[in-house]
């Protein structure tokens, strides 16, 4: 029987990412349109919780598509991992009358959402980071914005190397995830990255800058990926730096984004894909549907299940449980695969140009 919603709730979890107040005002009028009514939930789970709830009308997502950030807040809710936390949640969905909730955020905030959903309250996740680390969508909220943070940052770096002849090594956020590294050291230019994804030839780059230095190149930029030194804690970034400057003889600085990357006002492409995002988490909720996870795949909006979403990143991230593939069919465990694979070569295509053209 299909459920007549009257109101829905929206949350942003995990870390914040720009582009969420978009998604949040999408869902909003999306939904208001629609004759439903809409609740925002302050600082993601535990405010479903603990009840932080404020009323959204149109107005109240006015002015907010140029603001970094989550007005609504965002928290990491260990609580709502436990049984009791979950239940108050449960239970305030149904104080509060909501029908249905859309949950903006990255793996987190999905896991979450499923918990919801199997307890009988109608989920849809948006995936929101500035990692881009769900295999499941081509991007996430907050990625794009992230990256050109970073250009702009290596851009003012490259600017002072230049002119005092020295290299600079720059670590990136992402968690585990290399892309918004790869994307941004082709972006500007660097000699070299490092990642999870690909094998990284500390050597090798070391004589490729004292090759450039000998031809006449002034100015060399390396990226590291926040995820290489955690998974590697015999590799710091700062103590490579020093490495660098004793083996080629260049100065290098070093500097670490951290959060300077998560923050600012969303690019275009995040407006858009956030706003996207948004309207279409409303149109599956209200259709019926639940437990998805809406992903862009080659310029389409798409949806997947969000347990089919998460078991396909811990694929991808060789991370599997055992039985995590049980209750999927052969076709869909392919398809997994399938994914898996072309993601692996997309990025030793990109690693290798990057490479190739920073001679
Ligand atoms: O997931 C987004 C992210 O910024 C990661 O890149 C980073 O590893 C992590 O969150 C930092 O988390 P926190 O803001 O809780 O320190």
């Amino acid at each position: 029987m299909e459920r007549k919603f009257k109101k829905i709730g929206v949350l942003t979890s995990g870390g914040d990412a720009p582009g969420m107040n978009n998604a949040v005002r999408a869902v909003t009028r999306a939904a208001i349109s629609n004759g439903v009514e809409v609740v925002g939930i302050q600082g993601g789970y535990y405010g479903l919780i603990h009840e932080k709830m404020i009323p959204l009308d149109a107005r109240a997502v006015s002015g907010i598509l140029n603001r970094g950030g989550t007005f609504l807040y965002s928290d990491r809710c260990l609580e709502f991992k436990t049984e009791e936390g979950m239940q108050k949640a449960v239970d305030t969905c149904h104080k509060y009358g909501l029908d249905g909730i859309v949950a903006i955020g990255g793996d987190g905030t999905f896991r979450g959402a499923t918990d919801l959903s199997n307890r009988g309250i109608p989920t849809i996740g948006v995936p929101g980071s500035i990692d881009n680390d769900i295999t499941a969508t081509d991007d996430s909220i907050g990625f794009d914005t992230a990256m050109n943070t970073v250009v702009d940052a290596i851009d003012r770096l490259r600017d002072t190397c230049e002119s005092h002849a020295r290299c600079n090594v720059v670590e990136v956020m992402g968690r585990n995830c290399g892309d918004i590294a790869i994307r941004t050291a082709i972006a500007c230019g660097a000699v070299g990255v490092a990642l999870l994804e690909c094998p990284f030839d500390e050597p090798a780059l070391m004589e490729k800058i004292r090759r450039l230095k000998a031809g006449g190149k002034r100015s060399f930029i390396v990226v590291i990926a926040e995820g290489y030194p955690a998974e590697h804690p015999e590799f710091k970034s700062e103590e490579f730096a020093k490495r660098i400057q004793a083996e080629t003889d260049v100065e290098t600085k070093f500097v670490r984004l951290a959060h300077i990357v998560r923050g600012g006002s969303p690019t275009l492409n995040d407006r858009m894909l956030a706003t996207e995002m948004g309207y279409a988490a409303v149109e599956q909720l209200l259709a019926g549907k639940s437990d998805l996870v809406i992903c862009k795949k080659e310029n389409e909006i798409v949806e997947y299940n969000i347990n089919y979403a998460l078991i396909l990143d811990r694929m991808y991230k060789g991370k599997l449980k055992d039985g995590d593939l049980d209750h999927f069919s052969n076709s869909q465990i392919k398809e997994m695969r399938e994914i898996c694979e072309e993601k692996r070569i997309a990025y030793r295509k990109l690693y290798k140009m990057m490479d190739d053209i920073s001679c």
